[in-house]
């Protein structure tokens, strides 16, 4: 069994993936800006009625579940991530870690103010950097894997994403270096296409569009993409998945 450190996972899709990962045995360390949201997470993936909803396997439902540990700080922030890893009980060695935290800011490049671009700048690149240069010692520890949460909207710009799709091509980037980089790491990015999520519902209320989960994919499907490619065996790995709605 691994440690796997999930960001956003408070999220639609970073909670998904918690739920597999912890329903697969595995120690989890739960990152997002909330304690209280984080430690509700954390109090139901150990609680009786996750495991007898997710578990198959009648003798895991009397076994205490893996170790669940939370971390809070702000990828808005990028400059105080070291503090607060600091002050974090991390474990020395991580197995993966999955960059789900996003934030998205929709509005023509002729309306959106340099803050809107700051903050989806910072959160969904300069801070999944940052963290990923902190976690590094620890995932070249156990030649770790990396799954970096994208969007279609990094690899096509399209009238009023500018922003949110910037910070997305530029985690693309991050992604393609860092697989240079470190040769004996799996560097993933995943593609998603538009899932029920609050992010989307954002999306759609900006968009002046309705917003219907049930049209979208969910986020348990791209979580379970997400986890797939974290067990492929390392043989091989998966670099860029794109994944859209069946029609
Ligand atoms: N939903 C879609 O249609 C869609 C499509 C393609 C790609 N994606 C990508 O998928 C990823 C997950 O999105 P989602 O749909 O699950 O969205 P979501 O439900 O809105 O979740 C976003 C997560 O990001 C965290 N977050 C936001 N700002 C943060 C900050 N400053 N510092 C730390 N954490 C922060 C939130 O944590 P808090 O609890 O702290 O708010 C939350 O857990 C994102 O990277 C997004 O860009 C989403």
């Amino acid at each position: 069994m691994g440690t796997y450190l999930i960001t956003g996972a408070t999220g639609g899709i970073g909670r998904a993936v918690a739920e597999l990962l912890y329903d697969e045995g595995h120690e989890l360390v739960l990152a997002g800006r909330s304690p209280e949201r984080l430690h509700r997470l954390a109090e139901h993936l150990g609680s009786p009625a996750f495991g007898a909803t997710q578990t198959i396997d009648p003798a895991r439902l009397s076994a205490p579940g893996p170790p669940v540990r939370t971390v809070t700080f702000d990828l808005a922030e990028p400059r105080r991530l070291e503090a607060a890893l600091a002050l974090a009980d991390l474990p020395a060695r991580l197995d993966g870690v999955v960059h789900s935290a996003g934030v998205i800011d929709l509005g023509p490049v002729a309306e959106l103010e340099a803050d809107q671009w700051i903050d989806q700048l910072m959160v969904n690149l300069v801070g999944a950097a940052e963290l990923t240069r902190l976690l590094l010692p620890a995932l070249r520890t156990a030649r770790g894997h990396l799954v970096f949460v994208n969007s279609g909207a990094g690899l096509r710009a399209r009238a009023s994403w500018s922003a949110y799709a910037a910070s997305k091509h530029g985690l693309k980037a991050l992604a393609d270096s860092l697989r240079a980089e470190e040769p004996a790491l799996a560097v993933t990015s995943v593609y998603p296409g538009r899932t029920a999520s609050e992010m989307q519902k954002k999306a759609r209320t900006q968009e002046s569009a309705s917003y219907l989960p049930e049209s979208y994919i969910q986020p348990l499907t791209v979580a379970r993409v997400i986890v797939n490619a974290l067990a492929t065996p390392r043989d091989a790995v998966l670099t860029n998945i794109s994944i859209g709605r069946a029609t």
